[in-house]
């Protein structure tokens, strides 16, 4: 009698379909649950006498173990089938590009200048960061005893007497290495990091960027450094920009002059950007002084030309109205990310 349940159940479950969970569930309690068939059978096995038990036990253990394959089998399908109805992914979605980060600001703004003035012909020059006092003071006709060479103001790697060795406080020592190296005609460019001794604020930093320039030539005249510079200017902030020259003091031009231009923000009416005057100082700029041309085997009476140089974290400062310095340096995602469409 219970055998014959058994067989009949063996082949029962073998052909059972479900594609449910839910069904799957009902079966395992139809057969396994506390008042299932197997805990029935098992019942009835305890009055299955000695001479049948083992062969009842084995049939028993058979039905358990069908019973058990099939729910496994039951529910791997419908996780199969469920996986299939997931919604498929759209091979023609455009791919998530990869982020690739921003252009700093200086980056952007030094390229924009290296750019304009390659449209006048310049070329861009570049000398190192550790120099010597020859290249950054005296051949650029810094007396002795002129305050620059100062340590509060300058870092000395190494001194002594005849040539000190410092990290360069300006990129005017480009224009000496060139004129060494090149014969005049020179239109150049030179931009790089310059070092002073200074501290650390939103409007000074002992770490900051410059470009130097220099044309030398023939018959070249303080208009024709007007003209180069208004031109630069007017690339640079819009063909409104207007500039004005202020008579200034460097050791290598003569005469010198400090540039502004009309406020970026105002248009020369006014504001706090340029704290009510209009202007906006830009660079420095001058004839370049005889001496200097003679330190660097340049003949003062056959050669003439003028030089100028700017900040490049302050040209960026006026363009992206930028508002501490420390902040071209800190690396904060925030604030370069702000630039990514800069070039
Ligand atoms: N070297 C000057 C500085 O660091 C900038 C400068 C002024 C450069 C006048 C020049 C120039 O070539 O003619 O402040």
């Amino acid at each position: 009698m219970i055998k014959d349940i058994i067989t009949k159940s063996i082949e029962e479950v073998k052909q059972i379909q479900a594609s449910t969970a839910e069904d799957i569930e009902k079966i395992r309690i139809r057969y396994l649950g506390k008042k299932g068939l197997m805990n029935d059978l098992f019942a009835q096995f305890k009055e299955v006498p000695n001479e049948h038990r083992k062969e009842i036990g084995i049939l028993l253990n058979e039905l358990k173990g069908t019973i058990q394959s099939k729910l496994e089998e039951l529910k791997d399908k419908t996780t199969a089938v469920s996986d299939n109805n997931k919604p498929q992914e759209d091979l023609t979605k455009p791919a998530n590009l990869l982020s690739l980060g921003s252009i700093h600001p200086l980056t952007a703004v030094r390229k924009e200048i290296i750019d304009i003035f390659s449209r006048l012909g310049f070329t861009v020059e570049e000398g190192p960061e550790i120099e010597d006092d020859w290249h950054v003071f005296s051949a650029l006709n810094f007396p002795q005893e002129h305050p620059a060479r100062d340590m509060q103001d300058t870092f000395f790697i190494e001194t002594n007497k005849e040539n000190n060795v410092l990290l360069r406080t300006h990129t005017s020592s480009v224009q000496v290495r060139t004129m060494e190296k090149q014969k005049p005609p020179i239109r150049m460019i030179a931009p790089g990091r310059v070092f002073r001794n200074e501290a650390i604020s939103a409007r000074a930093h002992c770490m900051f960027h410059q470009v130097e320039g220099l044309y030398i030539d023939k018959n070249i005249s303080f208009a024709d450094l007007k003209q180069t510079l208004l031109y630069f200017v007017k690339e640079m902030f819009g063909s409104d920009t207007q500039i004005r020259l202020r008579p200034s003091y460097f050791p290598f031009t003569e005469p010198s002059a400090e540039m502004d231009i009309s406020c970026t923000i105002c248009k020369g009416t006014g504001c706090n950007i340029c704290k009510g005057t209009g202007w906006l100082e830009i660079l420095g700029c001058g004839m370049v002084d005889p001496n200097v041309l003679e330190a660097s085997g340049i003949d003062s009476n056959v050669y003439s030309g003028f030089a100028f140089g700017m900040g490049i974290e302050r040209i960026a400062m006026l363009k992206y109205d930028v508002k501490d310095l420390r902040q071209y340096f800190e690396n904060d995602i925030r604030f370069l990310n702000q630039f990514s469409s800069a070039l």
